[in-house]
């Protein structure tokens, strides 16, 4: 079973030059899986939190690509907040992680890069059900 101590920081490739930054990410190479789906997150309200849930198979690298917001994870038994501000880090989360992200910053933009297609039985969206699954 994952353990919060397994969602690592991930440095991403950055190539700088006068005219900007630029971050490649290349599945197998700068992240341990095969990318299956990108989604981000934007326009979140202030105060507003997201997550709220853990995946059954589902892994993810969780970049700010803009501004800044913290994910909290949780793997049952330890927590630990991880602040996003910088488009050069990844936090990889493994399967089985309780996570939430909340202090979205204005403007903030979430990219997430996953493992697997969106399904959503995949999710355990109820926090006593995914303690009920970590004991089985
Ligand atoms: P959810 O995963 O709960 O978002 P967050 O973790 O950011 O709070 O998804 C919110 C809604 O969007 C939910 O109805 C499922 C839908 N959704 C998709 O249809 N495809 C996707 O790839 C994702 C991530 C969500």
């Amino acid at each position: 079973m994952s353990i919060i101590d397994d969602c690592k920081i991930i440095q991403l490739p950055t190539i700088r030059n006068r005219q900007g930054n630029l971050t490649p990410i290349h599945s197998k190479i700068d992240i341990a899986f095969d990318i299956k789906r990108i989604y981000y997150l934007y326009d979140v309200p202030g105060g507003a939190s997201r997550g709220g849930h853990a995946h059954k198979e589902l892994q993810q690298v969780v970049v700010s690509v803009m501004g800044a917001f913290d994910v909290i994870l949780d793997d049952g038994k330890n927590k630990k907040t991880v602040h996003l501000d910088r488009a050069y880090y990844g936090l990889y989360i493994p399967k089985m992680i309780w996570r939430e992200l909340d202090n979205f910053s204005s403007g903030a933009i979430c990219l997430v890069l996953a493992s697997l297609p969106y399904d959503e039985t995949d999710y355990y969206r109820d926090y006593n059900e995914y303690l009920r699954a970590l004991t089985k």
